[in-house]
Parts: structure tokens; sequence; C-alpha cells
């Protein structure tokens, strides 16, 4: 058998990360969130001010970056330009502006072939939007996963408040329905499930519960962490 990828889609919010780092960590597979790679763009956008409708711009600020990914314990850090920005990225200046970045072609079609690259070779676990649908459309297993979006607000709110980021409820509310808008009404590959992913709606359902169901489905296709 090849190397083996198991993609996760879904909205903004819903636990996509936590339910791919414990899977890659329980299977010993290499987990890579694409998000990451939007966010680290957009950062590197937003300190550069560049245009977002000068194509130009865009696609000479595209050659300049440079990102990749360092996992450690299952988490994984990634690196602008050498510089280690995994919690900038995840402040609300780049949450407010990468759904915009994310919806340009260009950095769209870079992201995917670099996306593309990284699971060549290796057996991985990718979570974002588009992973299912269009970066590994043959991935041998994929989940779509979803929560009520208030569950899911609440959920961001208290990680960003455990964090020291001064926030309100409503806000983080209203950033997670621009999200979802902006991701599912886009031009370019837009959220959407892919026919064969296998929905997880975890309103309900707890981070053990979670990984619990998708070892379930990992175990349905006949494989383990020694097989694999
Ligand atoms: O998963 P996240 O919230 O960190 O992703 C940040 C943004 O990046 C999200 O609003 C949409 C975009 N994104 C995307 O368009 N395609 C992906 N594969 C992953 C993320």
């Amino acid at each position: 058998m090849g190397n083996i990828i198991i993609a996760i889609d879904g909205y903004s919010s819903c636990g996509k990360s936590t339910l791919a780092k414990a899977l890659a960590k329980k299977l010993h597979f290499i987990y890579i969130d694409s998000g990451a790679m939007y966010r680290a763009v957009t950062l590197y956008f937003l300190r550069n001010h560049i245009d977002l409708t000068d194509e130009k711009a865009v696609a000479k600020a595209l050659e300049d970056i440079h990102l990749s990914f360092h996992s450690r314990d299952y988490q994984s850090h990634i690196t602008l330009n050498g510089e280690e920005v995994s919690e900038e990225i995840r402040q609300m200046p780049v949450s407010e502006n990468v759904s915009a970045v994310s919806a340009i072609k260009a950095v769209r079609t870079d992201m995917v072939k670099q996306q593309q690259r990284l699971g060549r070779s290796k057996n991985i676990v990718m979570d974002g939007r588009d992973i299912g649908t269009k970066v590994f459309p043959d991935a041998q297993l994929k989940f779509f996963m979803t929560a009520d979006p208030k569950i899911r607000a609440e959920r961001r709110y208290n990680e960003l408040i455990t964090k020291g980021e001064s926030i309100t409820l409503e806000e983080v509310f209203e950033n997670l329905a621009h999200r979802d808008y902006q991701d599912t009404t886009r031009e370019e590959s837009p959220l959407v499930r892919a026919e064969d992913a296998i929905i997880l709606d975890n309103t309900n359902l707890t981070e053990e519960e979670q990984l619990q169901f998708a070892i379930e489905k990992v175990k349905a296709l006949g494989w383990n962490s020694e097989t694999a």
C-alpha cells in the first residue's frame, strides 16, 4: 500500500486540528495544518502591506514566502522565512484577514502545490477546507466536521481568553460567521463536503468520543498503527 492520507475538512473552529493531532499521534502519522499555511501567508501580506488586488505584488510576495513545518510532540509549528510564527498567526488581525487572502487564486494554487508535495511520500493527517475535494481527492479516508456555531464560538472564545486576548464572545461569533460565509461562497475551491467524506458533528461529543469515532473508521479500513 502507498502512503495513507486522512483528510479532515470543515467549518472554522470545529475542532479539526484537535482531532487531526490526536489521530496522527495514535497512528504515528504526520499532522499538517493547512490553515496555518494560509494564516502565515496572511501574516506576511499584513506585515508587508500587500494590496490583495495587485496581482503582481501578490505573485512577488508568494515568491518571497518560504514556509516550513516542524512537528514537536504532534504539535505543528510553522515558520515563515525562518521565523516561528505559530502563535502570531492565531491572533485576531490574521483571523480577520485570512479568508480574503485564502480566496485569492494565486495563493491557493501555490498552497495546494506545497500541500500535495508534503503528502507525496508520507502517511499524513491534513486538516483544512479543501483537502478532501481539491488537495487530495483520492485520500483513503475523509472526514467533514461540523458543530453548532454557538458552541464553536464559545470554544474559540475560551481558547483566546486563556491566551490572554481581550475579546468578546460576540466578536468571536461574528468572525466565525464571517469566515464560514467567505469560505463557503468563494469562487476558488469553496468549502464543501466531498461526496465520500464521513460527516462528524461534534456539537455534543467529547474529544475522546471524536477520536474513538475516527479510529473506528480507520479500523474499518483494515489499518492500525502497526500496519499503516
Ligand atoms: O483552519 P483555520 O481556521 O486555521 O484556517 C484559516 C483560514 O484559512 C480559513 O478561514 C480558511 C482558510 N483555509 C482554506 O481556505 N483552505 C484550507 N485548506 C485551510 C484553510
